[in-house]
């Protein structure tokens, strides 16, 4: 008899849909599965004020098929000249759900990210006022230290004092991958969570390097050492509330991502919940799959769960395509290393 597991509709609390023809090709493959999604905010130019969310927010809605429901949370993207009035005008009026701080440099069109912290210092007052959370990369960008080190730098150096000259200013550490982070979130108690990929969850470092490069497991932040991606697995089903998904799917075109200069990024959206299933059940913590992609976001960002319900049903091996087309080119889809069994129905 095969196995099947009934959650409650997921959700993405972090998620790269780009725009234009790329955007109509992987909106589809969020919206089979979830519900709604914090929708990364670095378009080149990137979404900086109200008026920008509202118009992305608008072009994603045209871009849903036919018969498909979705809820795009909106974010803005933190810069130096970001107004404090915009974001709670935006926030009190539902278009937008957090704000997104990447340092200048950080990753993927982040040149208008923050520098000085001070000049930013209005608005994240503005925000612990209002509640709204800001979502952090959390990832120092100098040339001299390691990039392998960068999250746990950023955690002392930029984050812990942030958030300490900051009193209740409610984080996310998005995509964790280190145990550093994990225990950074673990010894906080109030208004800090993480988010944590799919991929980090199966690929360490060794993926991307041995037996040639794989561009297609480059993302950033990078995947550390194995040590690391234990303390991930561990922390996202443990059923700890403070951790919940966001995918970080992040697609990139083939000659983009297979390039003397590759781009980051890992393409999840497609089978994101198989690959979740099947690392829960390797946990022995299947229980514990609901409350990672289901329930403890929501509370985070104080939305009611889904009521809608999704059914995985465990069985043969499950086809995805090894890429999708896009207007602007294939964009190769993850590839765990192994068969995958779930299934969502
Ligand atoms: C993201 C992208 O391509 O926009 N890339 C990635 O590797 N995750 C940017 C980001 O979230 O860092
Ligand atoms: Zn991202």
């Amino acid at each position: 008899m095969s196995q099947t597991l009934t959650l409650r509709r997921p959700d993405d609390w972090h998620l790269h849909l780009r725009d234009g023809a790329m955007l109509r090709a992987v909106l589809p493959e969020s919206a089979r599965h979830f519900a709604r999604a914090i929708i990364m905010p670095n378009l080149v130019p990137p979404v900086v004020t109200s008026a920008d969310a509202r118009a992305y927010r608008d072009r994603i809605m045209a871009a849903l098929p036919e018969g498909m429901e979705f809820t795009p949370l909106m974010t803005l993207y933190l810069t130096e000249q970001t107004d404090a009035h915009d974001v709670a005008a935006a926030h009190a009026n539902g278009l937008i759900s957090a704000v997104k701080l990447y340092p200048a440099g950080a990753t993927t069109n982040s040149a208008s990210g923050v520098r000085d912290f001070d000049k930013v210092r209005g608005v994240l007052d503005k925000m612990a006022e209002i509640g709204l959370p800001l979502c952090v990369h959390g990832e120092v960008t100098e040339p001299e230290i390691d990039i392998f080190d960068r999250e746990a730098v950023f955690i002392d150096r930029v984050l812990d004092p942030v958030r300490r000259a900051t009193p209740g200013l409610r984080v996310v550490m998005e995509h964790i991958t280190t145990r550093d982070g994990v225990d950074y979130v673990r010894s906080n108690a109030q208004d800090l969570a993480a988010t944590i990929t799919t991929h980090h969850l199966v690929i360490n470092r060794n993926h991307i390097l041995v037996g040639g490069i794989k561009p297609h497991y480059y993302c950033l932040p990078v995947a550390k050492r194995e040590t690391h991606r234990l303390a991930l697995r561990r922390a996202a089903t443990s059923g700890d509330a403070r951790f919940f998904l966001g995918t970080d799917s992040a697609p990139h075109t083939d000659p983009n991502k297979e390039s003397a200069c590759g781009c980051a990024g890992c393409f999840t959206a497609p089978n994101t919940m198989s690959i979740l299933a099947h690392v829960f059940e390797e946990e022995d913590a299947l229980d514990r799959l609901e409350g990672f992609t289901s329930l403890n976001g929501p509370a985070f960002y104080g939305l009611p769960p889904n009521e809608a319900r999704i059914t995985l049903t465990k069985d043969d091996p499950v086809p995805y395509p090894d890429k999708i087309d896009t207007g602007d080119g294939p964009v190769s889809v993850f590839n765990p290393g192994y068969a995958l069994h779930w299934r969502v129905d």
